[in-house]
């Protein structure tokens, strides 16, 4: 196959099983995408949903860990996408070691990428869900570029310099009118053992964003060591802690997202993304 020449678009990618094709993303690195994407998609499963996660992060690729599949993976045994926790996963670190990722240059990232979304028996999905790396690279002009977004969920913390690069990510999805379903306000607050609710950072940032911004606000997630703990372990959260109130918060984003997307698909008019 011929590599396409300079001005020619390569061919729109299509996942015809997969209803909804999400990314959850934000402008910065560390903010807890990942963390959000495995635990959103494990929640949207909990509701009876058929849920994929796939790991748009080339170069520091997180499902393998945070949902515990020792990599690199036998392929000779193991068929793509994994199937496990009840959802169907895929990334590069099932099959290329981590130090040669890394040094990959823009073409390559697009093509594994490419192979990851049209090579792979995914269907029949209703959601999957792209765990995007940091900042507005290959990878996200790939993605929002070439597929068929449903939509986009941005991650943000409560500072502000967290909620400066949000805005960097809310502006890349504007400009090629993928629908931001709305702001996740990651480690929002922590909850002591005496159910008391502690403010650690400037809390509210990621509500005042999204008033800014003119997209919804779906939720907080409050920071809990044991959420990072789960993810060292490989069993996220809300399938290690199902009732826990942090599991909750993951349901209620799942329900927000959901509520949003049927706004979305309802024909609602999607507000211009506010960058005043
Ligand atoms: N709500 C939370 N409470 C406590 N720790 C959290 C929470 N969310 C994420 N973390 C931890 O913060 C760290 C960064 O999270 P994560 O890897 O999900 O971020 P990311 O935005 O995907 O990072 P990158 O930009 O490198 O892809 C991880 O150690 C993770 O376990
Ligand atoms: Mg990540």
């Amino acid at each position: 196959m011929r590599p396409p020449g300079p001005g020619t678009p390569p061919p729109r990618i299509s996942l015809p099983g997969v209803r909804h094709l999400l990314a959850v993303a934000s402008g910065k690195g560390g903010v807890g995408k990942s963390t959000v994407a495995a635990n959103l998609a494990l929640a949207l499963a909990r509701s009876g949903a058929k849920v994929g996660l796939m790991d748009a992060d080339i170069y520091g690729p997180s499902v393998p860990i945070m949902m515990g599949i020792p990599c690199p993976v036998d392929q000779a045994t193991t068929p793509f996408p994994i199937e496990k926790y009840g959802l169907k996963l895929m990334s590069i670190g099932f099959v290329v070691p981590q130090d040669r990722a890394i040094i990959w240059r823009g073409p390559m990232v697009d093509r594994a990428l490419r192979q990851f979304l049209t090579e792979l028996s995914w269907g029949p999905l209703d959601y999957l869900i792209l765990d995007m790396p940091p900042g507005t690279g290959d990878a996200q002009l790939t993605i929002t570029q070439q597929t068929n977004l449903t939509g986009a969920v941005i991650v943000t913390t409560p500072q502000d310099v967290s909620l400066i690069d949000a805005r960097k990510g809310l502006e890349m999805f504007r400009e090629v009118r993928v629908p931001v379903l709305g702001i996740v306000e990651n480690m929002s607050y922590f909850m002591g053992e005496d159910g008391k609710r502690y403010d650690i950072f400037r809390h509210g940032g990621g509500q005042k964003l999204a008033e800014a911004a003119g997209v919804p606000f779906l939720g907080e997630i409050p920071i809990d060591p044991r959420v990072a703990e789960c993810g060292d372990a490989g069993e996220p959260m809300v399938h290690r802690y199902p009732d826990s109130p942090i599991t909750a918060a993951y349901m209620k984003l799942a329900e927000s997202v959901v509520a949003q997307l049927d706004r979305v698909e309802g024909g609602a008019e999607l507000p211009e993304v506010q960058m005043g």
